[in-house]
């Protein structure tokens, strides 16, 4: 390899696996993060304790590093600032417009809209929203325009339920606003896709599951799916459609939707990087085995991602989160009962034990196939 040097924005847990990968691959890597939290940090060969939201300063001592490419796994907040550094170093990724555009979910909806794809009702919230307007369809979701990980999303059923709801998720939103949804009827999936010089390549569904109402974070993820194989080409003709309208030509997608029984879908929101929760990371090898880690790498250094399966395709790969000392009983019964199908199993914080708020403060995780 020339230059073998890529830089790796972010260091926490979910970024870990790309870090080894990388590293597998015989690249140099360099990793950006705060300290706290920075799992990577001691597998990456330069760690910078730079916040992943520094843009400039990143790009700084990233003409510096000279990388072949700059990436990060599923982290909402680096998008932007990869998007940044690569267009300033003229590497391979989405402009900084569309990175940005994809952490933004009003953004989102209105170029969907804009495009004919998929456009339910939404609008824009904040203290000063008038409440009387007679064209909200509750049930309606609310939630902060411009953040991630299940932060402050709430169901409002009535007006006084909204004006709460919107207090609420402002208070998560740098910007104080937050979006109005429709309720999207249906079971919930994501689709992880590849994306390269514009072409899309779909990868596989994953069958998602959230507590439910009122705060909908996420506990559990596994593929294969379960959707009808009728409605498969139809959903990913709409999923493909709005990548495109997105503007997003280069690397992972992970878009959120749902599906009614007769096959209606409803995306909720899509994010230009793999899905986090180790869907990305580690379900998509599992269940299909193709190496999606080292099709990210391949994509940001300006390589056509290499997508024949180089692993063995498991029948099922499976995610749960730990939020209960219910949860962690099942998980010690499963160590008894079939330990063979445990793949992996994360540190657990137990101090939130019994207290998740969103997905930043659940316990821990394990994998099984
Ligand atoms: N319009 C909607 N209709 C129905 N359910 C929705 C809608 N919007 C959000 N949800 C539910 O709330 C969850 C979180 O919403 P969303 O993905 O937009 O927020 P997020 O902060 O990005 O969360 P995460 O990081 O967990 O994906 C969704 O996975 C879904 O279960
Ligand atoms: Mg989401």
């Amino acid at each position: 390899m020339e230059n073998n040097k890529l830089v790796v924005i972010g260091a926490g847990e979910f970024q870990l696996p790309l870090v080894l990968k990388a590293k597998e691959l015989g690249y140099e890597v360099h990793c950006f993060a705060w300290e706290a939290g920075a799992v990577a940090k001691d597998e990456a060969d330069f760690f910078y304790p730079i916040s992943i939201t520094d843009k400039e300063a990143i790009l700084e001592k990233c003409k510096e590093i000279n990388p072949v490419g700059v990436l990060t796994a599923g982290s909402d907040l680096a998008m932007p600032t990869v998007a940044y550094v690569c267009e300033a170093l003229k590497l391979c990724c989405n402009s900084y417009e569309v990175a940005c555009r994809c952490t933004n979910k009003y953004e989102m909806r209105r170029i969907m809209r804009d495009a004919g794809v998929c456009s339910p009702f939404f609008m824009l919230a904040d203290a000063n929203t008038d409440l009387c307007d007679d064209a909200i369809p509750y049930p309606v979701i609310v939630k902060p325009s411009d953040s991630s990980g299940s932060r402050g999303i709430h169901l409002a059923n009535n007006r006084e339920e909204l004006a709460s709801a919107i207090k609420q998720s402002c208070g998560f939103s740098p910007t104080s606003t937050a979006i109005i949804e429709e309720y999207i009827q249906g079971n919930e999936y994501s689709c992880e896709c590849i994306s390269y010089e514009g072409n899309h390549t779909f990868l596989a569904f994953t069958k998602k599951f959230t507590t439910g109402a009122p705060n909908y974070i996420e506990n559990g993820h596994i593929q294969p799916d379960d959707i009808p194989e009728e409605f498969k080409d139809s959903i990913k003709s709409t999923i493909f459609k709005a990548i495109t309208a997105l503007g997003v030509t280069y690397g992972a997608t992970h878009t959120e939707f749902k599906v009614d029984s007769e096959g209606n879908v409803g995306i909720i929101e899509i994010g230009a990087r793999m899905g986090g929760g180790c869907i990305g990371s580690d379900l998509v090898y599992l269940s299909t085995g193709k190496d999606f880690l080292k099709m990210i790498i391949d994509v940001a250094c300006s390589k056509a991602p290499d997508l024949s399966v180089t692993g063995t395709v498991h029948k099922q790969a499976k995610i749960d989160f730990i939020f209960t000392e219910k949860d962690i009983e099942k998980l010690e019964k499963l160590k008894s009962s079939n330990p063979e199908s445990i793949v992996r199993i994360s540190k657990f914080n137990m101090e939130n034990l019994g207290k998740t708020t969103d997905c930043s403060n659940r316990v821990g995780y394990y994998i099984t196939i």
